[in-house]
């Protein structure tokens, strides 16, 4: 079974599985500066919230109400957004896995903050671990580079989605020793160049993964995909 990944612009994707629409961390434009579409041309079968902080779950909640989609978070997101009239959620914990319809989806640990927009407590943050029983497939989410990435590598990865920007999350550096430690075969940038203190040079990052680890680097543009037959 093959997926598709679409880059919706700073850390938001679609991910498609078994014509599943999986959408993580929605954010829009035109508050995504990074964004072309608007949350309105969005469909969502689930949406995989990684933390609260506004630039990844600022349209979940209209995304969530006007698709009925499924939304996949940690308990105090989810009471959160059960108390905004999301009512269509499903509650996980950091190293709790749960078997949906187009894979199994663990939470995975990430260091990094989970305040919500209201300043309601967001509980820990988090990344996703995706095994649709052909790829393996994991969402960092906003976290610095921590070792125990090597576990979540055991097993393998067909693709890894990482964070390059530096300032709020690991910076080009450090997430070419993640990739040393998670061994993915693919590799997928984000939270990056969407304002100016988290600008990057992505031709300089491909080329230090290409020259140092095994990995295939993709820094996919807006609106475009990865395709893995
Ligand atoms: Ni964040
Ligand atoms: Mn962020």
């Amino acid at each position: 079974m093959s997926f598709n990944l679409f880059f919706h612009g700073h850390a938001t994707f679609t991910l498609i599985v078994n014509d599943k629409r999986i959408v993580i961390d929605p954010f829009f434009a035109p508050n995504n500066p990074a964004a072309t579409k608007t949350v309105d041309q969005i469909q969502a079968d689930y949406i995989l919230q990684t933390h609260g902080h506004g630039d990844h779950i600022g349209d979940t909640v209209a995304l969530a109400q006007r698709t009925g989609a499924l939304v996949i978070a940690n308990f105090e997101i989810c009471n959160w957004l059960n108390a905004q009239g999301v009512n269509n959620t499903h509650a996980q914990h950091i190293g709790g896995g749960f078997n949906y319809d187009f894979g199994y989806v663990k939470m995975t640990p990430a260091l990094h903050g989970s305040g919500l927009p209201d300043g309601s407590y967001g509980g820990m943050p988090a990344g996703f671990l995706i095994d649709t029983g052909d790829n393996r497939i994991y969402f960092a989410g906003d976290t610095a580079l921590f070792s125990d990435m090597a576990l979540i590598g055991v097993g393998g990865l067909d693709l890894a989605v990482l964070p390059i920007g530096d300032n709020y999350t690991m910076g080009p550096a450090d997430s070419i020793l993640a990739i040393k430690y998670l061994k993915p075969k693919n590799v997928i940038p984000c939270h990056y160049n969407t304002w100016p203190v988290i600008e990057q040079d992505v031709s300089d990052w491909i080329t230090a993964v290409r020259n140092e680890t095994d990995a295939r680097p993709f820094a996919i543009r807006v609106e475009q995909g990865f395709i893995k037959k």
